[in-house]
């Protein structure tokens, strides 16, 4: 198959993140007869100071004519740092969600046995851990309006808004996640369950959610188990009982906020890859940021984007015996200790996207 890949490599690692992943994809597409073809385009502080835009037109147009989109990390501590800079990298990453209509992030949390000891968590608390964090990503309070400062500058304020069709499109990706999970035994659940993560006892948006996501539920999706949590709750249950999650359906924010919690289970944030979707083209990346401090270190751990890449071979591409194999591989690299200094490695990052190349061309 032909495939045209847009490659965004943003910001701090993310040059170095996205090369090991490209390298890999043009393993996968040499030992299954491929052509993969990739072209690059700006994001982020990287594309701030090439063209003053954080998403620039030139880059949203190489998005759309693309099969799918291979994303590193944004972020820049020079911006961090000012709060008067007018554009700023993650306002590109936004725009990018946003004008690619790319409104469900797929979080999957998986242990890697081999890891287990590098959780903070006991042993027997991660035991049987296997869930999917389905995260609204174009609406809530990242994108509502009004927001701002008052005339004196003295009050600042966010609106968070949803409507019923926004809740309805993303509640529907995270019922089927769930019943495909648990059709493939990709999830070790009891039970197809969703959990709606939310703070209905405060939002009047939650409420709303509650309200359509249990109408759906019973007209569209009987055989799920459907469960609420509030976010507070959900904040404790997934550090003290994360086993019994299965999918967990929220909120922009609180998928943000609650997908970081949950990738520290699995030993590092590192590990954690990402698929975005909506209407046009499918987007992947790793959940961490630029990690500026590593930046042209060759340090940064190249997994959780190689992983992302993996996601793309089975969710854009249908490539289901090339996702296996990059994964495996992955997974052999975990076994065989070829790992970066998060994990407590001593591994380059090119040294363990060189090693999931090899193994892809032994395959
Ligand atoms: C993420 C990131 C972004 C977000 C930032 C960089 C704007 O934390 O993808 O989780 O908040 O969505
Ligand atoms: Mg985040």
């Amino acid at each position: 198959m032909q495939k045209q890949i847009a490659v965004l490599p943003g910001d701090g690692i993310g040059p170095e993140i996205t090369a090991e992943a490209v390298k890999c994809l043009k393993a996968v597409a040499g030992k299954f007869e491929h052509q993969f073809k990739f072209e690059y385009g700006l994001v982020g502080a990287a594309a701030i100071e090439k063209t003053g835009e954080p998403y620039p037109l030139e880059t949203h147009q190489l998005c759309l004519r693309s099969d799918a989109v291979l994303f590193g990390a944004i972020g820049d501590p020079k911006y961090d740092n000012n709060p008067s800079a007018k554009v700023r990298p993650e306002q590109g990453l936004l725009k990018m969600r946003q004008d690619l209509g790319l409104f469900a992030n797929i979080r999957p949390v998986e242990l890697f046995p081999s890891l287990s000891a590098r959780s903070p968590l006991k042993p027997e608390r991660i035991k049987g851990v296997s869930l999917t964090v389905v995260r609204e990503l174009t609406g809530g309070i990242y994108f509502g309006e009004p927001r701002g400062r008052n005339q004196e500058g003295n009050v600042a304020f966010d609106t968070c808004l949803y409507s019923i069709a926004e809740i309805e499109r993303i509640s529907r990706v995270a019922f089927k996640i769930a019943l495909d999970t648990f059709a493939t035994g990709e999830r070790l659940a009891a039970n197809p369950k969703v959990t709606l993560v939310d703070k209905a006892n405060v939002l009047a948006t939650s409420r709303l959610w509650r309200e359509v996501v249990t109408r759906l539920h019973a007209e569209e999706f009987p055989e799920v188990t459907l469960e609420f949590m509030f976010v507070d709750n959900a904040a404790m249950q997934l550090v003290t009982a994360p086993a019994n999650f299965h999918v967990i359906l929220t909120e922009n924010m609180f998928g943000d906020i609650l997908s970081d919690e949950a990738s520290v289970l699995t030993g590092s944030i590192g590990l954690l890859p990402s698929a975005s979707y909506g209407a046009n083209v499918q987007l992947f990346e790793p959940i961490h940021g630029s990690f500026p401090q590593a930046a042209g270190k060759n340090i940064a751990n190249p997994l959780a984007t190689i992983l992302s890449a993996a996601m793309m071979l089975q969710n854009a591409f249908s490539m289901d015996k090339e996702a296996a194999a990059l994964k495996k591989c992955c997974i052999t690299a975990i076994e065989n200790n070829i790992l970066t200094e998060d994990l407590g490695g001593t591994c380059t990052t090119s040294h363990v996207g060189d090693y999931i190349s090899r193994q892809l061309e032994d395959y």
